[in-house]
C-alpha cells in the first residue's frame, strides 16, 4: 500500500455559480460540472496542483450539503485522500477502532470506490477516502 495522496478538498456552496466565479478570479479553471443524483448534489471540480476543488451545491432540501449549508453555513464539508487500496485503508482503521460511515466502499464518481470516516475519529474533519477506477483490480 502506497502512501495517500490529496485528492480534493469538498466545499459547500450555496451557489456553484458564484464558487466558481470566485476561484476563476484566482486564475483556477472549472474542469467539468456532475449531478450526483443519488446525494442531490451538484459539483463542480476545479484542479490544483494534483489535486482538485470540488464546489458541491445542493439540489434539493433532503441533500446532506443542503442540511450542512443549515446547521453550518457553507465552507470545508470533507477532505478527500487517493489510496490505493480503500479496503486495506477501511480494515486499518476499523481495526484501531475508528468509525466509517459504511462497512463497503461504495461507488463514486468516475467509477472510483469511496468510503467516508466520521469526524469523531479523525478529529473534527470528514474525511472521504477514494481508490481511483484504475487501481480496481479485484472484481
Ligand atoms: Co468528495
Amino acid at each position: 500500500m502506497s502512501k495517500p495522496t490529496l485528492d480534493h478538498i469538498g466545499i459547500a456552496v450555496e451557489s456553484l455559480a458564484k464558487g466558481v466565479e470566485f476561484y476563476e478570479a484566482l486564475g483556477l479553471d472549472l474542469e467539468g460540472v456532475e449531478e450526483v443524483v443519488e446525494q442531490g448534489v451538484k459539483v463542480g471540480f476545479l484542479p490544483v496542483g494534483d489535486a482538485r476543488l470540488e464546489l458541491l451545491e445542493p439540489t434539493g432540501p433532503s441533500s446532506p450539503i443542503a442540511k450542512h449549508l443549515e446547521r453550518r453555513g457553507p465552507g470545508l464539508h470533507h477532505v478527500c485522500l487517493r489510496v490505493d487500496d480503500i479496503r486495506g485503508a477501511m480494515a486499518a482503521l476499523a481495526e484501531r477502532g475508528h468509525r466509517l460511515l459504511s462497512d463497503e466502499p461504495r461507488r463514486g464518481a468516475h467509477g472510483c470506490l469511496v468510503c467516508f470516516v466520521h469526524p469523531k475519529s479523525t478529529g473534527g474533519v470528514l474525511l472521504e477516502l477514494t481508490q481511483p477506477a484504475d487501481a480496481i483490480h479485484d472484481e
